[in-house]
């Protein structure tokens, strides 16, 4: 565990609902927040951009009318995740409207830039970057990020191939700041092993999909009620970035989950062919086999937070 910067402190439940791709949405942010956890979601999702004005002044002001109401029980704060990646042509008008409501927490993903990270610290937030390998997390701490966000194998989206026990063990070697750990994570005892291991918070995703807030088909939260391990197939073929994806829904466009070709890297793409693509074809980490209902955000924290705590009784901790 790390010296924690002031904001990720005092957490009830020491978990970030990490961002989603099209299915966050204010609504999804503010009951994360008011359940305990940090609560965040893409900028990208909110088109045109100019929605992300509209989207920062809901959350800033629901949870500030929250916080006044409830100051024995505050919000979690909030966190807004930048794709720093040259196909993302609205990065800087996106910081601009962070910077306008002074966002707590940003998290960047594929790609690491101290001007960003510079811009955030100027207005008093953090930066938690997401990586897949040491190599990566040393350069994201060199160009100036506060914390990192340890994506191992089987996570949900773009993940990495690590072991989660390689990568922690070797991030900690050298690194004392922030780390959450991402990647299959989807009941509390989880959340404890990832504290075991040296990370300070779980990174959860997919379990979040299943729940009424989440801008998900009802027939993507079944599958994910109804799926486990064995249902999510790794994959470049979408995006150019290899990913965990539900094979039900590529077997629904046509295509044979076990026998996709390789895509070209060059490809890479966040604007309009992106989210037709994830639209389709749905990402999902390695987790869901603890999801057995689709639920409220508040329903689905409070069962964290019970197995959490369970998890710690039964270790005597
Ligand atoms: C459908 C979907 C969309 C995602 N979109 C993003 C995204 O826009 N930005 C990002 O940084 N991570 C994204 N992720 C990855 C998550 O941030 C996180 O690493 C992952 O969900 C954790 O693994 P889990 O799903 O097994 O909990 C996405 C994951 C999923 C499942």
């Amino acid at each position: 565990m790390s010296k924690l910067p002031p904001v990720l402190q005092n957490l009830s439940l020491p978990v970030i609902a990490s961002p989603l791709f099209i299915i966050s949405n204010p609504k999804l942010v503010i009951e994360q927040c008011k359940a305990g956890v940090v609560g965040s979601m893409p900028a990208l999702n909110a088109r045109p951009a100019e929605l992300l004005d509209e989207w920062l002044a809901e959350i800033t002001e629901t949870l500030a009318a929250y916080n006044k109401a409830n100051p024995d029980k505050p919000a979690a704060p909030f966190a807004i995740n930048q794709i720093v990646h040259k196909s993302n042509d609205r990065l800087e008008h996106d910081m601009q409207v962070c910077a306008k409501y002074k966002v707590p927490i940003i998290i960047t993903s594929l790609g690491a830039r101290e001007d960003v990270n510079q811009a955030v610290h100027a207005w008093g937030g953090i930066v938690l970057h997401d990586i897949i390998n040491n190599k990566f997390a040393h350069k994201a701490i060199e160009k100036g990020a506060d914390g990192l966000i340890a994506v191992a194998a089987g996570a949900g989206g773009h993940a990495g191939v690590k072991s989660p026990f390689a990568l922690i063990q070797e991030i900690r070697q050298w690194f004392d700041g922030p780390v959450a750990l991402s990647g299959s994570i989807a009941s509390g005892d989880a959340v404890l092993a990832a504290q075991a291991m040296g990370a300070d918070f779980g990174y959860i995703g997919s379990a979040f999909i299943a729940t009424h807030e989440a801008r998900a088909s009802d027939a993507y939260k079944q599958a994910i009620v109804d799926g486990n391990s064995d249902d999510i197939v790794y994959s470049n073929l979408f995006t150019g970035v290899h990913g965990n994806y539900l094979a039900p829904s590529i077997r629904a466009a046509g295509m044979d989950p076990d026998n996709l070709p390789e895509s070209d890297p060059s490809k890479m793409n966040f604007g309009g062919d992106a989210k037709k693509a994830w639209k389709d074809i749905w990402g999902c980490g390695q987790g869901i086999g603890a999801i057995n209902a689709v639920t409220s955000t508040a329903e689905l924290v409070d069962k964290l937070r019970g197995e959490y705590q369970a998890a710690r009784a039964r270790l005597k901790l």
